[in-house]
Order: C-alpha cells, then structure tokens, then sequence
C-alpha cells in the first residue's frame, strides 16, 4: 500500500504538503482531502476558493463544493452556499446522508448554520475592490464580464487503500446569482472509487458538465488505462467533439490518481498542479497540451513561482 495526493493548481501546493504528511502518519484519505481543501479555502490571496474568493455580479459570494468517499461513494455537496468559511466541510458532513446530501442556497446555509460551522462575511474588501474595479471596466470598455474560475480539486489515497476526492470554488466571477458549475456535481467536477481511481476538473463547468470528464476518465482508468491515458483520451477526444458540435470549448484541465498512487493530467490551457506519493515528494508542475492528444509536462520554474507571488499579492487600486 502506497499513499499519495494530486491536486489543481499552484495554489493547492501547501495543501498537498499537508495532505501527505496526514497519510504518511496513517492519516484518512477523507481527512486528507478535507484538509487541503480547507488550507486552500482559507488563504485570503486566492481569489477563486474560499475567503477571499470573487463574488458574482450582485457582489455575493456564492460557493460551490463537494466530497467524495471512493470505498462507500457517499457524497455530499453544496452549491451557492454564502456565508461559510469551509464549504468543503459542509459538503463532507452532508455525505454522511442518504437523503438531503446535495444542498443549495439558502437550504445549505441554513445546514452550516445549524451545524455551527464557521460563519463569515466572505467578500473581503480585496475581493469587493476587485468586483467594484469590474464593474466599472464593463461599463466603459464594454468588455464580457466572466473572468477567472480557478477550482481547487484534489484527490488522495490513503495508506488503507481508501481514496477521498473534493473541490472547492466561488465559481465564475461576475456569475448571475444561482449559476452553479461542475465542481459540485459528480461525474463532472469530480469522482473517485478507491478500487479504481479518481479525477478533478477545474475551467469552464459550463463546457466540463457537457462531457462528464471526471467519470469518464476513471472509466477509462477502470478499463485498464494509466491515469495519463485515461486523461488524455477522455479529454482530447472531447474538445475536438465539443468544437465540432457545440462550436467552442472552453478552459478547462483535469487531474487524476489511481489506487497504486500513480498519476495524470490533461488540459487545453497552461495549468499548474501539486501532486506528491510515498516516492517521490509533493511539487509543482506545469502541463500544457502538446502534440497528437497528449500532455506536456514540466517542472515549474522560479521565475514563474515569483511572478505569480507578485501578481496574486499585487496591491488593488
Ligand atoms: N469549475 C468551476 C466552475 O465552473 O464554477
């Protein structure tokens, strides 16, 4: 048996970090995913999960979450949550219902509240001064307003042979009030079976429902494909089928680990991701799509770790 951790983003990083000192100490993969998620979710510079996070058009808050145990597949979610500092901790306590797992707006608010989770006015004047600076680009260049929906996705595997998936985002940024995207719903955003593997998704959840990435590629990791193959055949094959029929595709990048620990990535857009296992130690990478339906893979530079430092912390005129 064998530990290890995947997860979206650079800013996932010091959460992997946590992630796998839990599992290295015999920790659960729930409890693993859960704190990596929560460490995201905590950190104010991230404008795209948890506090700090952007809010839509209305200037709200709204967020979208869910967990996921590969042994049992209980799941629990929540979606346009407001108010909530951990809306993967919602998300998990709710998986241990059959009935009512899958809560949103104020339905999952009122779960959170009632539930003591910890409550918090989550637009932060940094994320206010952000949306108030939008708005006011919109009305004088005329520019569409939908930027920026970087979800945090992750999935572990435990030193028990158990595997926990989970995400965590506010969504698109500049949203209408009640739009929900892929993070929340399995199969899309997200979805993991520990005799198998799992898979998270991040980008566009408009374009990422349409083809049930997740799933797909732990079907295909099911059938006997290496989580790489799995990625870049249920991926690949979707954009080009998505152009095709729909006329456009979106951003969008998954991740994925199997149950012996191994792992892969595909995307159509430059995307860094933290993975780690019991042999080789958590760090940062950076795929892009290469030639011929396949992921390039490279380790991140300093230079690209300083500027992105110096740009999540840039000050807001
Ligand atoms: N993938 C996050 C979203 O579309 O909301």
């Amino acid at each position: 048996m064998t530990y290890g951790t995947i997860a979206t983003w650079r800013m996932a990083h010091e959460g992997v970090i946590k992630a796998n000192e839990l599992l290295k100490k015999q920790g659960t993969a729930g409890d693993a995913v859960e704190a990596l998620i929560n460490t995201v979710e905590a950190y104010t510079y991230y404008k795209s999960v948890g506090y700090g996070g952007l809010p839509n058009e209305q200037g709200v808050v709204e967020m979208d979450a869910a967990f996921m145990n590969g042994d049992s597949f209980a799941i629990g979610a929540v979606a346009g949550i407001q108010n909530v500092k951990h809306a993967v901790s919602v998300a998990r306590s709710l998986s241990h219902d059959h009935f009512n797992s899958f809560r949103v707006g104020s339905g999952a608010t009122q779960y959170a509240m009632q539930n003591d989770f910890e409550i918090v006015n989550m637009l932060t004047p940094r994320a206010r001064k952000i949306w108030q600076n939008r708005l006011k680009e919109m009305r004088e260049k005329n520019l569409n307003p939908y930027d920026g929906h970087d979800t945090v996705g992750a999935i572990t595997l435990d030193l028990q042979g158990s595997m926990a998936a989970a995400t965590s985002t506010s969504g698109l940024f500049m949203k209408k009030a009640g739009r929900i995207g892929d993070s929340p719903l399995s199969g899309s955003g997200f979805y993991v079976d520990s005799e198998v593997g799992g898979a998270a998704a991040t980008g566009l959840g408009e374009d990422i429902m349409k083809g049930c990435l997740s799933y797909e590629i732990v079907r295909l990791m099911a059938d006997g494909k290496t989580p790489q193959e799995a990625c870049d055949q249920a991926v690949y094959p979707f954009i080009e089928k998505l152009k095709k029929r729909y006329g456009k595709a979106g951003e969008f990048s998954l991740v994925a680990m199997n149950h012996k620990g191994e792992w892969g990535v595909a995307t159509n857009v430059e995307f860094t991701f933290s993975v780690g296992n019991e042999q080789k130690a958590s760090r940062i990478l950076m795929a892009n799509p290469g030639s011929d339906q396949t992921t390039i893979i490279e380790p991140i530079t300093q230079a690209w770790l300083d500027a992105y430092e110096k740009r999540i912390k840039a000050p807001v005129e």
